[in-house]
C-alpha cells in the first residue's frame, strides 16, 4: 500500500474511509471513515468561499486482522435519503467519524462532524450500535455546550472517561468536552485549550504520563505543517511544540492531514488523509509510525509504504 495514494480493499475496490479512525475490538481492527464515493461538487461557505463536497453516503466500515488486508463490511451508518430535514440527509456534510466502545453499556458509539453544506451548523452527530459492524442508529446532531464544533475527535482517558476534542470559536480554539458515562452525549463540562492557535484535525494518544496531540492548521483541504502539542494533564495547559514530520515535504505534512492515532502492538500510528479537492473520492491515505523521544518530542518519518503489522 503506497502511502499518499488511494488504497484498495480485499475485493479490489477503492477504500472509502476518509477522515476516519481505526479501533481494535477482540482480535480485529475496524476502520471507519467517510464514504466519499460520489461526484465532487462545489458548494459555498457562508463567507462566499468555494468548498468541495460529496453528497453524504454514510460511514463505511472495514475489518482487518493485520491492518493491511481490509474487508469491506458495508455502511455502518447510512445517510438518510428521504428526510431532507435529517442532519444526515444526503444533501448535508458528514465528516471525521470516530467510534468508541463503551464497556459499561456494551455499545459502540459513533461521533462525527455534522454539517450543512455551507458549514454553518458546526455541530456533532451521535449514532449507536450493538455491533462494531453496525448498523449504527442515528440519535441526534447538536451544537455541543453551545460551542461551535467543526473538526473533532473522541479520546478515551485512562480512567474510562471519554472526551470530545473539537475546534471551536470559529476554529480559533480547541475545546475538550467531557462525555456522559454512556458516551452518547456531552455532560456540560468543558475547557478551552490552545486558545488563538487555530488548530484542527486533532489526533491524540497517551504514553507514560504524557498526552500528545497532533493537529493541522486551518487551510481547508490544502495541506499545511502539522504540529504536536503535549500536556501532562488531559485538561491542563496544552503547549504546541513543533512539527513532528521528517522527510521530503515534511512542511506540508507530506501533503496529508491528520485524522487519527491508533495503537497496535504497543506502537502508535498516525493516519493521514491526502485530500484531492477536485476529486474527493480518490483522496489518498497514509499510516505512519510515531516515534517518541526521551524528552517527549514526536517524530513522524515519511515511509513510502504501509505494510501493516
Ligand atoms: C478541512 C477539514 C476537513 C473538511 C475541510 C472542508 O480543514 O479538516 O475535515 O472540513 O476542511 O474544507
Amino acid at each position: 500500500m503506497k502511502n499518499g495514494q488511494i488504497w484498495y480493499d480485499t475485493d479490489g475496490n477503492d477504500i472509502q474511509a476518509h477522515g476516519g479512525c481505526i479501533i481494535k475490538h477482540g482480535d480485529t481492527y475496524y476502520w471507519y471513515g467517510e464514504h466519499k464515493g460520489g461526484e465532487t461538487k462545489v458548494t459555498h461557505l457562508v463567507s462566499g468561499a468555494e468548498v468541495a463536497r460529496v453528497d453524504v453516503i454514510g460511514v463505511s466500515c472495514y475489518s482487518s486482522k493485520n491492518l493491511r488486508d481490509w474487508k469491506y463490511e458495508g455502511l455502518a451508518l447510512e445517510a438518510d435519503k428521504d428526510n431532507e430535514n435529517s442532519p444526515i440527509h444526503t444533501s448535508k456534510v458528514l465528516e471525521r467519524p470516530k467510534v468508541i466502545y463503551n464497556e459499561k453499556t456494551n455499545k459502540f458509539v459513533m461521533w462525527f462532524h455534522a454539517e450543512r453544506p455551507d458549514y454553518s451548523l458546526a455541530g456533532v452527530g451521535v449514532a449507536v450500535s450493538d455491533s462494531p459492524l453496525g448498523p449504527f442508529e442515528f440519535k441526534f446532531a447538536k451544537v455541543p455546550n453551545k460551542q461551535d464544533s467543526r473538526d473533532m475527535t473522541i479520546f478515551k482517558d485512562n480512567d474510562g472517561t471519554a472526551y470530545l476534542f473539537h475546534s471551536a470559536n470559529r476554529n480559533k480554539t480547541m475545546n475538550i468536552a467531557r462525555l456522559t458515562e454512556d458516551y452518547t452525549d456531552v455532560d456540560g463540562f468543558y475547557v478551552s485549550v490552545l486558545e488563538d492557535q487555530e488548530r484542527e484535525a486533532p489526533a491524540l494518544f497517551y504514553k507514560d504520563g504524557m498526552y500528545y496531540m497532533i493537529s493541522s492548521g486551518c487551510t481547508g483541504w490544502a495541506p499545511n505543517a502539522a504540529l504536536f502539542a503535549i500536556c501532562p494533564h488531559l485538561l491542563g495547559k496544552w503547549k504546541l511544540i513543533d512539527n513532528p514530520c521528517e522527510g521530503k515535504f515534511a512542511r506540508q505534512t507530506f501533503f496529508g492531514q491528520s485524522s487519527y492515532i491508533f495503537e497496535a502492538e504497543g506502537k502508535f500510528y498516525l493516519m493521514l488523509d491526502h485530500w484531492k479537492p477536485d476529486d474527493l473520492r480518490n483522496s489518498g491515505y497514509s499510516i505512519l509510525p510515531i516515534e517518541i523521544t526521551d524528552d517527549n518530542c514526536l517524530i513522524v518519518p515519511w515511509q513510502e509504504e504501509w505494510q501493516g503489522i
